[in-house]
C-alpha cells in the first residue's frame, strides 16, 4: 500500500461530483458572473446554483448565504464587522479552542482595546456551556463557539450558548467548517447569527467557503470593491471553484447518513485496535460527542512530532496540532486549554478519516504505527524519560 492519507481534518479529497462541476469552467466555460452578456450570465447562473445547494445543505435561504474565499476570510469578516461598527472597544467572548482565525484575530482587537475572555474546555474537551453563559456581559459584542473543533473532534453545545445570547441580544458566530458535511448541520437548530462553512473539509476544492448571516442581521464587507454577494463581500467570484463547492454540498446532502456512519466505523475500528497496537495509547475525549471522523490521541513515550515524520517517510499523512516557531515544537493551545500537560500534548496525534479511506487502509496505517511506535519509544530516551 503506497500512501494513507489520515489528516482529513487539514482538506478532503475532491468529491468526482464536486471535479465534475468545476471542470467545464477550468476548460471551455468562462465569464464573470457580473458581465451582462450570455457569458457572464451562465457563470452567474452557476454561482447561484452552488448557493443554492450550499443552502439546502444549512437548511438555508440561498440569499443569507455569502460566498468568501475561505473559512478563515469568513470568520475575519464577522469579527470585523462587529468589532469595526462599535464605536469603542467593548467585550468579545469566546472559547478558548476557537480556530486560529478567530483566535488571532481576538488577539488583535485585545491589542487595540478589546477585552477578550476566553473559556476553556473540560477535560472532556467540551466547553460547558454554563461557563459560557455566566461570561456574558452586558459590553459583549459578541461571542464565538464552534460546532466542532477541528483538532479534537468535540462537538460544542452551541444551541444552548445561542439561547442565552439571544435573550441578551448578542450575536454569535458558530464556525461550522468541521462538522458540515460530516453530521447534520441546520442553521434553524444553531441558533446562532453567523455560521462558516468550507467547502474543503468535506470533498470540495480549495478556495471555496460560505458565510451563512441570518435575514435581519447585518454584515458589512470586509473586502470592499465591485457590489458582489449584494454588496456583502466584493471581489469577482470563483466560479469554478464555487461549482465544486455547490456539488460537494449536494453530495454531501445525499450522503450524509451513510457518511456518518461510514466514518464511525473507519474511526472505531482504529480506536479499537489501538491499545494493543500501541500499549499505552489514550484516546482525548473518547466519551465526548465528537465527530465521526476525528481520533486524536495520545501516545506516552513518543514525541508526536517525530512520529509524524517517521509515519510521512512510510507513506501515512496524519497530523499534531504541534505548532513550529523559532526552531521549537509548540504544543497545542487546544490541548494545553483542555488542561493537558506540555509533554502530553507534545505525544499527541490527530488521525482524521475521509469518505475516500478504506478499512485496509486503517488496518495498515495501524501496522506501521505500531512499528514506528515502538521504534520512537526504543531509540528516543528522552521522550522516554519525559513520559514518566
Ligand atoms: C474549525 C476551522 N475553522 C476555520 C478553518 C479555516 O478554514 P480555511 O482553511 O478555509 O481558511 C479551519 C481550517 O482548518 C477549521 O478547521
Amino acid at each position: 500500500m503506497a500512501f494513507v492519507y489520515l489528516d482529513n481534518n487539514a482538506t478532503t479529497p475532491l468529491h468526482p461530483r464536486a471535479r465534475e462541476a468545476m471542470l467545464p469552467w477550468l476548460g471551455e466555460r468562462h465569464g464573470n458572473p457580473s458581465s451582462i452578456h450570455r457569458f457572464g450570465q451562465a457563470a452567474r447562473n452557476a454561482v447561484e446554483e452552488a448557493r443554492e445547494q450550499v443552502a439546502l445543505l444549512l437548511g438555508a435561504r440561498a440569499a443569507e448565504v455569502v460566498f468568501t474565499a475561505s473559512g478563515t476570510e469568513a470568520n475575519n469578516a464577522v469579527l470585523a464587522h462587529v468589532t469595526g461598527g462599535a464605536g469603542r472597544p467593548g467585550h468579545l467572548l469566546l472559547s478558548a479552542v476557537e480556530h486560529p482565525s478567530i483566535r488571532e484575530m481576538a488577539l488583535r482587537l485585545a491589542r487595540l482595546g478589546w477585552e477578550v475572555t476566553r473559556v476553556s474546555p473540560g477535560a472532556d474537551g467540551v466547553v460547558p456551556a454554563d461557563a459560557m453563559r455566566a461570561a456574558l456581559r452586558t459590553d459583549t459584542r459578541l461571542v464565538a463557539l464552534m460546532l466542532a473543533n477541528n483538532e479534537l473532534g468535540t462537538l460544542q453545545p452551541v444551541p444552548e450558548v445561542a439561547q442565552a445570547c439571544r435573550a441578551r441580544g448578542i450575536p454569535l458566530l458558530c464556525d461550522a467548517v468541521q462538522a458540515v458535511g460530516k453530521i447534520p448541520v441546520d442553521v434553524d437548530e444553531l441558533g446562532a447569527d453567523y455560521v462558516t462553512v468550507g467547502a474543503h473539509k468535506f470533498h470540495g476544492p480549495l478556495g471555496a467557503a460560505a458565510l451563512w448571516v441570518r435575514a435581519g442581521v447585518e454584515i458589512s464587507p470586509y473586502l470592499v470593491g465591485g457590489g458582489q454577494e449584494r454588496r456583502r463581500r466584493a471581489g469577482t467570484e470563483n466560479v469554478a471553484a464555487l461549482a465544486g463547492f455547490g456539488a460537494a454540498a449536494a453530495a454531501a446532502m445525499d450522503e450524509l447518513a451513510h457518511r456518518t456512519a461510514y466514518l464511525a466505523a473507519l474511526r472505531d475500528r482504529f480506536e479499537a485496535a489501538l491499545p494493543q497496537r500501541a500499549p499505552g495509547a489514550l484516546v482525548h475525549c473518547a466519551g465526548a460527542p465528537r465527530l465521526p471522523n476525528t481520533s486524536h490521541i495520545a501516545l506516552p513515550g513518543v514525541e508526536g512530532e517525530s512520529l509524524l515524520i517517521r509515519l510521512d517517510v512510510e507513506g501515512i499523512a496524519v497530523s499534531t496540532g504541534s505548532a513550529c516557531s523559532s526552531g521549537t515544537v509548540e504544543p497545542s493551545k487546544t490541548l494545553l486549554a483542555m488542561g493537558l500537560s506540555r509533554d502530553e500534548a507534545l505525544s499527541s496525534l490527530r488521525v482524521s478519516f475521509g469518505m475516500m479511506n478504506r478499512a485496509e487502509e486503517v488496518d495498515h496505517a495501524l501496522d506501521v504505527l505500531a512499528r514506528e511506535v515502538a521504534e520512537l519509544r526504543r531509540v528516543a530516551p528522552v521522550a522516554e524519560a519525559a513520559a514518566r
